[in-house]
């Protein structure tokens, strides 16, 4: 595909869209086993019989909400109507039941304002029946919505036969996404209803997200556009962030003219999007505490900090070595030279980065 998109001698994008926050990556990596486990939950559907539900949880950008994209873009749409509501959106029943309807039926199928919750199922309900579909409903960041809330919606879909007559022989299968594996205090009785099934979304490493932003860079720039040790410092925050700061790259590279994305520019992009991300997505764990110490103390040794990090988290000097660079890289820490029973660096963070004020 790449070979049909030229740069332009205006621009290094050759395929600017990739880097929205809509796209649906063509290369999807590293979650086969968990599209494998959803698909799990709808293929009863295909053969007729109630689907599973499944609570699904992780931490942002670990590829939760791609994944459904994924999978309903594969289920026959004839057969079972996949319907996705994002529930920060729409923070009521009645509004995301609404959207149901809509989705299923079209603007006709909305009644006015003063339609109750159950009507409105009942209506859903009917559109199924009447199409005979059945239904795989998602509602993702769930946890926007009050217990109510969240009860009236997902529980009529939980054991549809319960519903009453016009149900009768509907099946479905529920997916619940979230950030965090509890859930608010939803009833006992519906908690028993949903069932056993959790997946979570393990964080990503290191390498699993610089291989995730090589493969975006190259659909948006093209081979070897940008040079590893960008990809690095970009590897270092969430994959979300990291798409971003790749797209934010392009359009400093394209203001300046430079047909490469450097690690320059890659430190340049990152510090420009700092203002809209905390500490907390820009640095890992271990990352916090190296630097956490160093603020502490004021400024430490090479050799001190390899030994904290030695003893306390039980890291090799080379990814002490590594963690340092990056740091050093993204202007949080600076390093000075020192003549200390030979040449020793002496590092201390930089007051302004406002990235070491955390706790
Ligand atoms: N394995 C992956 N391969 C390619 N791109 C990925 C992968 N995982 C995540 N992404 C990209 O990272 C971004 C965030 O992914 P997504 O929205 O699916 O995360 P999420 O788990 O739903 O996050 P949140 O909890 O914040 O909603 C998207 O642009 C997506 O394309
Ligand atoms: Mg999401």
């Amino acid at each position: 595909m790449s070979g049909s998109y030229a740069h332009t001698p205006l621009s290094i994008f050759r395929r600017r869209e990739v880097f929205e926050e809509a796209h649906v990556p063509e290369e999807f990596l590293y979650r086969e086993k968990e599209l494998e486990e959803i698909a799990s939950c709808i293929r009863p559907l295909l053969q007729g019989v109630q689907g599973n539900t499944m609570k699904i949880y992780g931490e942002p950008a670990t590829g939760k909400t791609t994944s459904i994209k994924k999978i309903f873009a594969q289920v026959p749409e004839s057969n079972i109507a996949c319907v996705y509501v994002n529930a920060m959106l729409r923070q009521s029943a009645y509004t995301i039941l609404g959207e149901i309807a809509m989705n299923l039926g079209g603007q006709n199928a909305m009644p006015d304002k003063s339609t109750g919750t159950v009507k409105l199922v009942d209506i859903i309900m009917r559109l199924l029946i009447k199409n005979g579909r059945s239904i795989v409903l998602c509602i993702d960041e769930y946890s926007y919505l009050s217990p109510r809330d969240i009860e009236a919606v997902i529980a009529p879909f939980l054991r549809p036969w319960e519903f009453g007559k016009v149900s009768k022989g509907l099946k479905s299968s529920v997916l619940l996404i979230s950030t965090s594996v509890t859930n608010p205090s939803i009833r006992s009785s519906v908690i028993n209803s949903i069932g056993p099934h959790t997946l979570q979304f393990k964080p990503y490493s290191f390498e699993q997200k610089y291989d995730i932003l090589y493969h975006r860079a190259e659909a948006g720039f093209g081979k070897n556009v940008v040079e590893d040790v960008a990809l690095e410092i970009m590897a270092g925050i969430n994959v979300r962030w990291g798409i971003q700061t790749l797209k934010l790259t392009g359009e400093i590279a394209d203001t300046t003219g430079e047909t490469k994305i450097t690690g320059d520019i890659a430190s340049r992009a990152l510090n420009r999007l700092e203002g809209g991300m905390n500490a907390n997505s820009v640095l890992n764990s271990t990352e916090k505490v190296i630097l956490h110490e160093i603020s502490q103390r004021g400024k430490m040794f090479a050799g001190e900090i390899y030994s904290f990090s030695l003893d306390k988290l039980g890291l090799k000097k080379t990814r002490t070595y590594e963690i340092l660079q990056r740091l050093l890289k993204l202007g949080i820490l600076e390093a000075t030279e020192h003549n200390h029973r030979g040449r020793t660096r002496i590092f201390k963070p930089v007051q302004e980065s406002g990235l070491n004020g955390m706790s």
